[in-house]
Protein backbone atom coordinates (compact mmCIF):
# COMPACT_ATOMS: atom_id res chain seq x y z
CA UNK A 1 0.00 0.00 0.00
CA UNK A 2 1.43 3.62 -0.60
CA UNK A 3 1.55 5.69 1.65
CA UNK A 4 -1.42 8.57 0.54
CA UNK A 5 1.29 11.55 0.78
CA UNK A 6 2.70 10.31 -2.53
CA UNK A 7 -0.10 8.42 -3.80
CA UNK A 8 -1.89 11.98 -3.72
CA UNK A 9 1.34 14.18 -4.29
CA UNK A 10 0.23 17.07 -6.44
CA UNK A 11 1.94 17.28 -9.63
CA UNK A 12 1.45 20.65 -10.91
CA UNK A 13 1.58 23.54 -8.99
CA UNK A 14 -2.16 24.29 -9.57
CA UNK A 15 -3.04 21.74 -7.14
CA UNK A 16 -0.74 22.86 -4.51
CA UNK A 17 -2.87 24.31 -1.76
CA UNK A 18 -2.53 27.35 -0.24
CA UNK A 19 1.08 28.88 -1.76
CA UNK A 20 0.11 31.01 -4.84
CA UNK A 21 2.35 33.79 -3.64
CA UNK A 22 5.24 31.38 -3.40
CA UNK A 23 4.53 29.23 -6.69
CA UNK A 24 4.42 32.67 -8.61
CA UNK A 25 7.68 33.53 -7.28
CA UNK A 26 9.49 30.52 -7.78
CA UNK A 27 8.17 30.15 -11.24
CA UNK A 28 9.20 33.36 -12.28
CA UNK A 29 12.96 32.88 -10.47
CA UNK A 30 13.22 30.09 -12.74
CA UNK A 31 11.86 31.01 -15.79
CA UNK A 32 13.27 34.32 -15.92
CA UNK A 33 17.16 32.91 -14.42
CA UNK A 34 19.09 34.31 -17.23
CA UNK A 35 18.13 37.60 -15.99
CA UNK A 36 18.51 36.91 -12.42
CA UNK A 37 21.16 38.69 -9.67
CA UNK A 38 20.82 35.88 -7.80
CA UNK A 39 21.55 32.04 -9.00
CA UNK A 40 19.61 30.68 -5.85
CA UNK A 41 16.12 30.41 -4.22
CA UNK A 42 15.58 29.63 -0.72
CA UNK A 43 12.05 27.93 0.05
CA UNK A 44 11.60 28.35 3.54
CA UNK A 45 8.78 27.79 5.79
CA UNK A 46 7.42 25.02 8.30
CA UNK A 47 7.49 21.47 7.25
CA UNK A 48 4.73 19.65 5.48
CA UNK A 49 3.82 22.98 3.53
CA UNK A 50 4.80 22.35 0.16
CA UNK A 51 8.35 23.35 -0.33
CA UNK A 52 9.65 20.27 -2.39
CA UNK A 53 6.99 19.23 -4.32
CA UNK A 54 6.49 22.84 -5.41
CA UNK A 55 10.51 22.59 -6.94
CA UNK A 56 9.37 19.36 -8.29
CA UNK A 57 6.00 20.14 -9.52
CA UNK A 58 7.73 23.58 -11.66
CA UNK A 59 10.41 21.75 -13.05
CA UNK A 60 8.24 19.20 -14.37
CA UNK A 61 5.80 22.07 -15.58
CA UNK A 62 8.83 23.83 -17.15
CA UNK A 63 10.06 20.65 -18.79
CA UNK A 64 13.55 20.88 -16.88
CA UNK A 65 15.59 17.82 -15.31
CA UNK A 66 15.65 17.73 -11.56
CA UNK A 67 18.80 17.08 -9.99
CA UNK A 68 18.11 16.80 -6.03
CA UNK A 69 20.51 16.44 -3.55
CA UNK A 70 19.19 15.63 0.21
CA UNK A 71 22.12 17.71 2.18
CA UNK A 72 20.79 15.85 5.26
CA UNK A 73 22.24 12.83 3.03
CA UNK A 74 25.70 14.66 2.61
CA UNK A 75 28.04 14.88 5.33
CA UNK A 76 30.70 17.29 3.93
CA UNK A 77 31.62 19.90 1.19
CA UNK A 78 33.67 17.38 -0.78
CA UNK A 79 30.52 14.90 -0.89
CA UNK A 80 28.70 18.45 -1.90
CA UNK A 81 30.74 19.11 -4.66
CA UNK A 82 30.98 15.82 -6.34
CA UNK A 83 27.56 15.13 -5.80
CA UNK A 84 27.04 18.72 -7.36
CA UNK A 85 29.81 20.22 -8.74
CA UNK A 86 29.36 18.41 -11.94
CA UNK A 87 26.06 19.24 -12.80
CA UNK A 88 26.75 23.32 -12.95
CA UNK A 89 28.48 23.75 -15.56
CA UNK A 90 27.14 25.32 -18.94
CA UNK A 91 24.56 23.37 -20.48
CA UNK A 92 25.25 21.69 -23.73
CA UNK A 93 23.38 22.75 -26.54
CA UNK A 94 21.13 20.19 -27.09
CA UNK A 95 20.64 19.20 -23.31
CA UNK A 96 17.51 19.52 -21.74
CA UNK A 97 17.31 22.60 -19.24
CA UNK A 98 18.04 21.55 -15.25
CA UNK A 99 17.07 22.36 -11.85
CA UNK A 100 19.24 21.41 -9.30
CA UNK A 101 17.39 21.25 -6.13
CA UNK A 102 19.14 21.00 -2.55
CA UNK A 103 16.83 19.81 0.15
CA UNK A 104 16.82 20.55 3.64
CA UNK A 105 19.52 22.53 4.37
CA UNK A 106 18.92 23.09 7.91
CA UNK A 107 20.64 19.59 8.34
CA UNK A 108 24.34 21.06 6.46
CA UNK A 109 27.12 21.85 8.99
CA UNK A 110 28.30 25.26 9.11
CA UNK A 111 31.11 24.43 10.77
CA UNK A 112 34.87 24.67 8.81
CA UNK A 113 35.72 20.92 9.26
CA UNK A 114 32.96 19.73 7.45
CA UNK A 115 32.11 23.21 5.20
CA UNK A 116 29.06 21.67 3.50
CA UNK A 117 27.32 25.17 3.75
CA UNK A 118 30.58 26.75 2.42
CA UNK A 119 30.60 24.04 -0.97
CA UNK A 120 26.83 25.13 -1.24
CA UNK A 121 27.56 28.91 -0.67
CA UNK A 122 30.45 28.68 -3.52
CA UNK A 123 28.76 26.36 -5.95
CA UNK A 124 25.50 28.95 -6.02
CA UNK A 125 28.09 31.90 -7.04
CA UNK A 126 28.97 29.70 -10.20
CA UNK A 127 26.19 27.88 -11.16
CA UNK A 128 25.04 27.99 -14.44
CA UNK A 129 21.51 26.47 -13.65
CA UNK A 130 19.03 27.55 -11.00
CA UNK A 131 20.15 25.68 -7.99
CA UNK A 132 16.18 26.04 -5.26
CA UNK A 133 17.57 25.50 -1.86
CA UNK A 134 15.04 24.60 1.49
CA UNK A 135 15.13 25.35 4.92
CA UNK A 136 12.80 25.13 7.65
CA UNK A 137 14.43 27.88 9.41
CA UNK A 138 16.28 29.88 7.15
CA UNK A 139 17.17 33.04 9.51
CA UNK A 140 20.01 30.22 11.53
CA UNK A 141 23.22 32.86 11.62
CA UNK A 142 24.80 29.63 9.73
CA UNK A 143 23.03 30.42 6.78
CA UNK A 144 23.74 34.24 7.05
CA UNK A 145 26.29 34.35 4.21
CA UNK A 146 24.04 31.90 1.42
CA UNK A 147 21.12 33.79 2.09
CA UNK A 148 22.48 37.10 0.77
CA UNK A 149 23.35 35.08 -2.34
CA UNK A 150 19.78 33.66 -2.38
CA UNK A 151 16.25 35.08 -3.26
CA UNK A 152 13.87 34.24 -0.33
CA UNK A 153 10.52 32.70 -1.12
CA UNK A 154 8.60 32.40 2.33
CA UNK A 155 6.10 29.08 2.16
CA UNK A 156 3.27 30.35 4.52
CA UNK A 157 2.31 27.88 7.35
CA UNK A 158 -0.72 26.14 6.01
CA UNK A 159 -4.59 27.15 7.90
CA UNK A 160 -6.39 24.18 9.01
CA UNK A 161 -8.87 25.35 5.82
CA UNK A 162 -6.08 24.57 3.51
CA UNK A 163 -5.30 21.77 5.11
CA UNK A 164 -8.76 20.37 5.27
CA UNK A 165 -9.24 21.60 1.33
CA UNK A 166 -6.06 18.92 0.77
CA UNK A 167 -7.96 16.11 2.83
CA UNK A 168 -11.17 16.61 1.99
CA UNK A 169 -10.12 15.63 -1.94
CA UNK A 170 -8.43 12.47 -0.89
CA UNK A 171 -10.83 11.33 1.31
CA UNK A 172 -13.29 11.81 -1.97
CA UNK A 173 -10.73 9.94 -4.68
CA UNK A 174 -10.18 7.26 -1.69
CA UNK A 175 -14.39 7.17 -1.16
CA UNK A 176 -13.95 7.89 2.87
CA UNK A 177 -16.49 8.91 4.42
CA UNK A 178 -16.57 11.49 6.39
CA UNK A 179 -18.80 14.58 8.46
CA UNK A 180 -17.58 17.69 7.98
CA UNK A 181 -16.49 18.63 11.71
CA UNK A 182 -14.12 15.58 12.31
CA UNK A 183 -12.23 16.36 9.21
CA UNK A 184 -11.82 19.87 10.23
CA UNK A 185 -10.69 18.62 13.99
CA UNK A 186 -8.32 16.77 12.35
CA UNK A 187 -7.07 19.23 10.08
CA UNK A 188 -6.23 21.35 13.23
CA UNK A 189 -4.65 19.30 15.34
CA UNK A 190 -2.02 19.13 12.65
CA UNK A 191 -1.08 22.25 13.24
CA UNK A 192 -0.04 23.51 9.99
CA UNK A 193 1.59 20.73 8.58
CA UNK A 194 -0.20 19.00 5.66
CA UNK A 195 2.31 15.86 5.44
CA UNK A 196 1.38 15.47 8.98
CA UNK A 197 -2.15 15.83 8.67
CA UNK A 198 -2.71 13.22 5.23
CA UNK A 199 -0.92 10.49 7.49
CA UNK A 200 -3.23 10.92 10.64
CA UNK A 201 -5.98 10.72 7.73
CA UNK A 202 -4.38 7.23 6.12
CA UNK A 203 -3.80 5.64 9.64
CA UNK A 204 -7.78 6.19 10.64
CA UNK A 205 -8.92 5.25 6.63
CA UNK A 206 -7.07 1.81 7.94
CA UNK A 207 -9.12 0.86 10.13
CA UNK A 208 -12.82 2.03 9.11
CA UNK A 209 -13.79 3.65 5.93
CA UNK A 210 -15.51 6.04 7.49
CA UNK A 211 -14.30 9.19 10.18
CA UNK A 212 -16.15 9.35 13.20
CA UNK A 213 -15.38 11.30 16.42
CA UNK A 214 -14.48 8.35 18.53
CA UNK A 215 -11.15 7.71 15.96
CA UNK A 216 -10.05 11.15 16.02
CA UNK A 217 -9.54 10.63 20.20
CA UNK A 218 -7.76 7.41 19.81
CA UNK A 219 -5.65 9.12 17.43
CA UNK A 220 -5.27 11.87 20.07
CA UNK A 221 -3.85 9.23 22.25
CA UNK A 222 -1.08 7.83 19.67
CA UNK A 223 0.54 10.62 19.18
CA UNK A 224 1.96 12.27 22.26
CA UNK A 225 3.84 15.29 21.64
CA UNK A 226 1.44 17.94 20.39
CA UNK A 227 2.79 21.90 19.86
CA UNK A 228 2.14 24.53 21.76
CA UNK A 229 -0.39 26.32 19.11
CA UNK A 230 -2.47 22.84 19.13
CA UNK A 231 -2.46 22.88 22.78
CA UNK A 232 -4.27 26.45 22.82
CA UNK A 233 -6.46 25.20 20.47
CA UNK A 234 -7.87 22.65 22.33
CA UNK A 235 -8.52 25.24 25.27
CA UNK A 236 -9.88 28.56 23.00
CA UNK A 237 -11.79 26.34 20.87
CA UNK A 238 -13.54 24.12 23.40
CA UNK A 239 -15.92 24.82 25.89
CA UNK A 240 -16.39 21.31 27.13
CA UNK A 241 -13.98 21.16 30.43
CA UNK A 242 -12.64 17.53 29.71
CA UNK A 243 -10.94 18.53 26.57
CA UNK A 244 -9.50 21.61 27.44
CA UNK A 245 -8.13 19.98 31.01
CA UNK A 246 -5.39 17.44 29.34
CA UNK A 247 -4.22 20.46 26.71
CA UNK A 248 -0.84 20.87 28.32
CA UNK A 249 -0.52 17.57 29.04
CA UNK A 250 1.36 16.44 25.87
CA UNK A 251 3.68 19.80 25.24
CA UNK A 252 7.06 20.04 26.37
CA UNK A 253 6.85 23.53 27.09
CA UNK A 254 7.09 24.46 31.17
CA UNK A 255 4.13 25.90 33.49
CA UNK A 256 6.10 29.66 32.90
CA UNK A 257 5.85 28.86 29.01
CA UNK A 258 2.37 28.11 29.05
CA UNK A 259 1.47 31.29 31.11
CA UNK A 260 3.12 33.33 28.61
CA UNK A 261 1.51 31.54 25.09
CA UNK A 262 -2.00 32.23 26.95
CA UNK A 263 -1.24 35.66 28.11
CA UNK A 264 -0.24 36.88 24.46
CA UNK A 265 -2.72 34.90 22.48
CA UNK A 266 -6.02 35.14 24.79
CA UNK A 267 -6.95 38.94 23.62
CA UNK A 268 -6.32 37.35 19.93
CA UNK A 269 -8.84 34.89 20.07
CA UNK A 270 -11.52 35.99 23.35
CA UNK A 271 -12.77 39.24 21.28
CA UNK A 272 -15.48 39.77 23.22
CA UNK A 273 -14.58 41.72 26.13
CA UNK A 274 -16.71 40.47 29.23
CA UNK A 275 -14.70 36.73 28.07
CA UNK A 276 -11.68 37.97 28.10
CA UNK A 277 -12.22 39.03 31.46
CA UNK A 278 -12.88 36.20 32.55
CA UNK A 279 -10.41 34.41 31.09
CA UNK A 280 -8.13 36.70 32.33
CA UNK A 281 -8.95 36.60 35.96
CA UNK A 282 -8.01 32.95 35.44
CA UNK A 283 -4.82 33.71 34.11
CA UNK A 284 -4.02 36.02 36.63
CA UNK A 285 -4.47 33.04 39.72
CA UNK A 286 -2.92 31.07 38.43
CA UNK A 287 0.22 33.20 37.67
CA UNK A 288 -0.23 34.15 41.63
CA UNK A 289 -0.42 30.48 42.26
CA UNK A 290 2.84 29.71 40.30
CA UNK A 291 4.70 32.49 42.20
CA UNK A 292 3.70 30.80 45.44
CA UNK A 293 5.36 27.37 44.39
CA UNK A 294 8.81 29.37 43.46
CA UNK A 295 8.80 31.14 46.63
CA UNK A 296 7.62 28.57 49.08
CA UNK A 297 7.71 24.94 47.03
CA UNK A 298 3.93 24.87 47.78
CA UNK A 299 3.97 22.02 44.34
CA UNK A 300 0.46 20.81 44.94
CA UNK A 301 -0.67 24.33 43.53
CA UNK A 302 0.12 22.83 40.32
CA UNK A 303 -2.72 21.07 40.10
CA UNK A 304 -4.86 24.34 40.53
CA UNK A 305 -3.26 26.08 37.90
CA UNK A 306 -3.37 23.41 35.23
CA UNK A 307 -7.08 23.78 36.12
CA UNK A 308 -7.72 27.36 35.70
CA UNK A 309 -5.34 27.48 32.88
CA UNK A 310 -7.24 25.06 30.89
CA UNK A 311 -10.60 24.48 31.88
CA UNK A 312 -11.21 27.50 33.66
CA UNK A 313 -9.96 29.74 30.28
CA UNK A 314 -11.91 26.90 28.68
CA UNK A 315 -15.22 27.67 29.93
CA UNK A 316 -14.74 31.63 30.56
CA UNK A 317 -16.42 32.02 26.93
CA UNK A 318 -20.26 31.82 26.21
CA UNK A 319 -19.42 30.14 23.14
CA UNK A 320 -16.89 29.12 20.27
CA UNK A 321 -15.39 31.81 18.51
CA UNK A 322 -15.19 30.84 14.85
CA UNK A 323 -12.81 33.12 13.92
CA UNK A 324 -9.26 31.62 12.91
CA UNK A 325 -6.39 33.07 14.56
CA UNK A 326 -2.42 31.73 14.03
CA UNK A 327 -1.45 31.37 17.83
CA UNK A 328 2.10 33.19 18.33
CA UNK A 329 4.86 32.80 20.78
CA UNK A 330 5.12 35.77 23.08
CA UNK A 331 6.69 39.14 22.71
CA UNK A 332 8.87 38.15 25.93
CA UNK A 333 9.95 34.92 24.21
CA UNK A 334 11.15 36.68 20.99
CA UNK A 335 13.04 39.13 23.25
CA UNK A 336 15.01 36.28 24.24
CA UNK A 337 15.42 34.86 21.03
CA UNK A 338 17.12 38.63 20.14
CA UNK A 339 19.22 38.22 22.51
CA UNK A 340 20.44 34.53 21.35
CA UNK A 341 20.53 36.71 17.73
CA UNK A 342 22.80 39.02 18.88
CA UNK A 343 25.64 36.89 21.01
CA UNK A 344 24.82 34.89 17.00
CA UNK A 345 25.88 37.89 15.66
CA UNK A 346 29.07 37.85 16.86
CA UNK A 347 29.95 34.70 16.43
CA UNK A 348 28.67 34.64 12.78
CA UNK A 349 31.87 37.36 12.15
CA UNK A 350 33.89 34.91 14.01
CA UNK A 351 33.18 31.91 11.97
CA UNK A 352 34.05 34.52 8.63
CA UNK A 353 37.44 35.01 10.46
CA UNK A 354 38.42 31.96 11.26
CA UNK A 355 37.38 30.94 7.49
CA UNK A 356 39.79 33.89 5.92
CA UNK A 357 42.55 33.16 8.38
CA UNK A 358 42.37 29.13 8.90
CA UNK A 359 41.68 29.49 12.71
CA UNK A 360 38.84 27.73 14.72
CA UNK A 361 36.10 29.77 15.68
CA UNK A 362 36.69 29.81 19.26
CA UNK A 363 39.99 31.19 18.58
CA UNK A 364 38.86 33.92 16.33
CA UNK A 365 36.38 34.53 19.04
CA UNK A 366 38.50 35.12 21.90
CA UNK A 367 42.24 36.21 20.11
CA UNK A 368 41.02 37.73 16.54
CA UNK A 369 37.65 39.40 17.36
CA UNK A 370 38.63 41.81 20.01
CA UNK A 371 41.63 43.45 18.01
CA UNK A 372 39.66 43.41 14.76
CA UNK A 373 36.76 45.21 16.50
CA UNK A 374 39.36 47.83 18.25
CA UNK A 375 40.97 48.26 14.98
CA UNK A 376 37.34 48.77 12.82
CA UNK A 377 36.29 51.54 15.25
CA UNK A 378 39.57 53.15 14.75
CA UNK A 379 40.85 52.93 11.42
CA UNK A 380 38.52 53.91 8.30
CA UNK A 381 41.02 52.08 5.94
CA UNK A 382 41.37 49.30 7.66
CA UNK A 383 37.30 49.02 8.13
CA UNK A 384 36.97 49.38 4.39
CA UNK A 385 39.46 46.37 3.86
CA UNK A 386 37.58 44.02 6.22
CA UNK A 387 34.13 44.78 5.23
CA UNK A 388 35.00 43.78 2.16
CA UNK A 389 37.61 40.86 2.73
CA UNK A 390 34.83 39.36 5.15
CA UNK A 391 32.10 40.13 3.11
CA UNK A 392 30.06 41.78 6.32
CA UNK A 393 26.44 42.04 6.10
CA UNK A 394 25.13 45.65 7.24
CA UNK A 395 24.08 44.52 10.67
CA UNK A 396 27.29 43.01 11.60
CA UNK A 397 29.51 45.99 10.91
CA UNK A 398 26.65 47.76 12.91
CA UNK A 399 27.71 45.39 15.63
CA UNK A 400 31.56 45.52 15.24
CA UNK A 401 30.93 49.40 15.01
CA UNK A 402 28.90 49.35 18.80
N1 LIG B 1 0.38 23.13 -0.08
C1 LIG B 1 0.12 21.81 -0.24
N2 LIG B 1 -0.90 21.41 -1.04
C2 LIG B 1 -1.17 20.09 -1.17
N3 LIG B 1 -0.49 19.10 -0.57
C3 LIG B 1 0.53 19.44 0.23
C4 LIG B 1 0.89 20.81 0.42
N4 LIG B 1 1.93 20.86 1.25
C5 LIG B 1 2.24 19.60 1.55
N5 LIG B 1 1.41 18.73 0.95
C6 LIG B 1 1.42 17.26 1.11
O1 LIG B 1 2.41 16.95 2.07
C7 LIG B 1 3.47 16.19 1.52
C8 LIG B 1 4.78 16.80 1.93
O2 LIG B 1 5.01 18.03 1.28
P1 LIG B 1 6.50 18.56 1.02
O3 LIG B 1 7.42 17.40 0.92
O4 LIG B 1 6.52 19.51 -0.09
O5 LIG B 1 6.76 19.32 2.39
P2 LIG B 1 7.99 20.27 2.75
O6 LIG B 1 7.47 21.66 2.88
O7 LIG B 1 9.11 20.03 1.81
O8 LIG B 1 8.32 19.72 4.22
P3 LIG B 1 9.76 19.42 4.89
O9 LIG B 1 10.28 20.74 5.35
O10 LIG B 1 9.40 18.53 6.04
O11 LIG B 1 10.60 18.76 3.86
C9 LIG B 1 3.26 16.21 0.02
O12 LIG B 1 3.58 14.97 -0.56
C10 LIG B 1 1.79 16.51 -0.14
O13 LIG B 1 1.07 15.31 -0.16
MG1 LIG C 1 10.84 18.94 1.94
Amino acid sequence: MQPFTFKYQPKTSMEIIGQNEAIKKLKGFVVNFKKQKKNAALLYGPSGTGKTISAYAIAKELDLEILEVNASDVRNADEINSLVGSAIGQMSLFSRGKLILVDEIDGLSGTKDRGGLQAVTKLIEKSSFPIVLTATNPWDYKFNALRRRAELIEFIPLDYLSIFEILKNICDKEKIRYEGEILKGLARRAGNDARAAINDLQTLALEARELTKSSLEELGERNKLESMPNALLKIFKSTDPKVAIAAFDTVEENLDQQLLWLDENLPREYTEPEDLAKAYDKLSKADVFSRRIKRWQHWRFLVYINALITAGIAVSKKEKYRHYVQYKPTGKLLKLWWAKQKAMKKKAIAEKIAEKTHTSTKDALKSTLPYLQVAFKKNKIFRNNIIEELDLSMEEIEWLKK
